[in-house]
């Protein structure tokens, strides 16, 4: 089956055709991203209304592009997906009532996919893994563990009390006068730092639920950066490096208690799968994979422009609900919060009733 997704609950407008055997297999036919960072540079981070100007200004454009790259027609589909949420309420609006009119018009099945939900799924689409998995999700917005057990059932095994992990790199990035989106840049200076220089605490560690807490740790590289500012180059690498490795530390720490949680509840997960903006940080991809060999799973890592937003990773949701026949009506509202264990599951057996006259 073939589906388009569209994607708009931050700040990338993003469009991509793709195509589901019934085995199970994805193909990405085309995956169009427009990155809005330069409208938020200034700002340091995203603000919501020029967001959903700016996804309304590009939408349609982005549309045609993937499909046009795909070279496919909006009549040969099988069903339109957009994310209906949680996300910035303004641009969710922009994307689902696109796809709602491409459904409407061409008469083709719309699903109202969970943005997080979408993320959760992506290792099958490209590693065509086999429920149940343990999924590390972390990016701007979200840092999350969950046991991914079947389309539609999640189980969040543990999340961030405050910042999401990525949200901390972005905040420290503007504290020290680094660029946006601060991941990237924090990490750039890390490689040149001294991981050592400053002790930084490592919230949470050695509790049994695996939940995430930031909060502390940004308060004490700003008390250090504090005393010794006005800051040189070497200070500014400096209290990245000991920031990014206080991070990691947290990570190990804080997925291993995951990992033994759901090993607990459902018994060992077929794999580790990391997913978010964060899962690009090479400190953290080497930590997921000492943590996956410790636990004698595999790891998957989607390629990176398939661990960020995009709009194959809702298509690809988009299919797999369709396959089950989870579909949604056009009245379907927009969210700016939807917590992934309120997602709709097939459940139980689908009554054949066509057979039954
Ligand atoms: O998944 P994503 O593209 O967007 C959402 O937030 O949904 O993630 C973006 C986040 C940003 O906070 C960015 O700073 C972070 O991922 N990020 C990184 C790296 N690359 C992106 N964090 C740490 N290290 C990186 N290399
Ligand atoms: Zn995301």
């Amino acid at each position: 089956m073939l589906v388009l997704g569209i994607e708009t609950t931050c700040d990338e407008t993003a469009a991509a055709v793709v195509e589901r055997t019934d085995e199970g297999a994805g193909r990405i036919l085309s995956n169009i991203v427009l990155s809005q960072n330069d409208e938020h540079a200034d700002f340091g981070g995203v603000v919501p209304e020029i967001a959903a100007r700016a996804h309304v200004e590009v939408i349609d454009r982005i549309v045609a592009q993937a499909m046009r790259e795909a070279d496919v027609r909006f009549a040969d589909l099988d069903g339109v997906a957009a994310a209906a949420g949680p996300g910035l309420i303004g641009g969710v609006i922009v994307g689902l009532t696109t796809a709602k009119a491409i459904a409407l018009v061409e008469n083709k099945p719309l699903m109202a996919v969970n943005h997080l939900e979408a993320h959760a799924l992506t290792a099958r689409l490209t590693d065509k893994i086999d429920f149940p998995y343990c999924l590390f999700l972390a990016s701007g917005g979200h840092t999350q563990v969950l046991a991914v057990r079947g389309v539609g059932d999640y189980v969040r095994l543990g999340t961030t009390m405050d910042d999401a992990i990525g949200e901390a790199f972005d905040k420290t990035a503007k504290l020290l006068g680094l660029g946006y989106p601060g991941g990237p840049q924090v990490e750039k200076e890390a490689a040149k730092g001294n991981a050592t220089r400053f002790a930084l605490p490592r919230p949470m560690q050695h509790r049994k639920e695996p939940d995430f807490s930031l909060s502390g740790l940004k308060t004490a590289l700003r008390l250090e950066a504090e005393a010794i500012a006005p800051l040189s180059d070497d200070d500014v690498a400096d209290l990245c490096a000991s920031f990014q490795q206080a991070v990691v530390d947290v990570v190990q720490d804080r997925l291993r208690a995951g990992l033994k949680v759901f090993a607990a509840r459902y018994g060992a997960p077929n794999a580790l799968v990391a997913a978010g903006g964060v899962a690009a940080n090479k400190p953290i991809r080497d930590t997921l994979q000492t943590l996956a060999g410790e636990a004698g799973i595999a790891l998957v890592l989607p390629p990176l422009q398939l661990c960020t937003d995009n709009g194959a990773m809702i298509a690809w949701a988009g299919a797999e609900r369709l396959a089950l026949g989870l579909t949604d009506k056009f009245d379907v509202a927009p969210k700016a919060r939807w917590p992934l264990d309120e997602v709709a599951a097939a459940r139980g057996r689908k009554l054949n009733t066509a057979a039954y006259k």
